[in-house]
């Protein structure tokens, strides 16, 4: 069975398909981890009740995470979070006249009750968030324990081979 066969596990989603270039960050970290997930463009403001629905039905349909990216104004963390109880992971897109700083602020700002997790802002954040996917399955799927287990080991043998170059 293929990745994209199994039912998914991890819903990527973000406001525009402006945000692809660093959402992508995350959808290769679970494609290097072989976890099935789906990835779809949904906003906040131009499609609410399409994104609602949505969720409601990722949810039916076995998700576990959601790894939410938007950019400017950034509601769509925070709206995905408010349809439910799931971990939602949120990524700040670096975009519009602030750059990401305001992405940054309206996701990490939360009001208390309705959390979402906020990550750097950008590629690194997606990535990160991916990451941060993967160690909250890995509670459930021992498998992927021992994968980033050796993600880390190889980050590591990376660092430990480097030589810099004469002075
Ligand atoms: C947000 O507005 C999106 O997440 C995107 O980062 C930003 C700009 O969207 P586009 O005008 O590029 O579609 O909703």
């Amino acid at each position: 069975m293929t990745n994209s066969e199994r039912k998914p596990l991890v819903s990527v989603i973000m406001g525009s398909a402006s945000d692809w270039d660093v959402m992508s960050g995350a959808t290769k970290i679970l494609k290097d981890f072989n976890i099935p997930h789906e990835a779809r463009v949904l906003s906040a403001h131009r499609t609410p009740d399409m994104l609602r629905e949505y969720v409601k039905f990722a949810e039916e349909r076995g998700v576990e995470i959601f790894i939410t990216g938007a950019g400017m104004a950034a509601a769509l963390p925070g709206v995905v979070a408010s349809c439910t109880i799931l971990p939602v992971l949120g990524v700040p897109i670096p975009s519009g006249a602030l750059n990401g700083l305001d992405a940054l602020y309206s996701i990490v700002q939360m009001p208390p009750g309705i959390p979402v997790g906020c990550f750097a802002v950008g590629k690194a954040g997606a990535t990160n968030a991916g990451l941060m996917a993967v160690a909250i399955l890995s509670q459930k799927y021992p498998e992927l324990k021992e994968k980033l287990t050796e993600y880390r080991e190889k980050q590591a043998k990376k660092i430990m081979e480097t030589n810099l170059p004469e002075e």
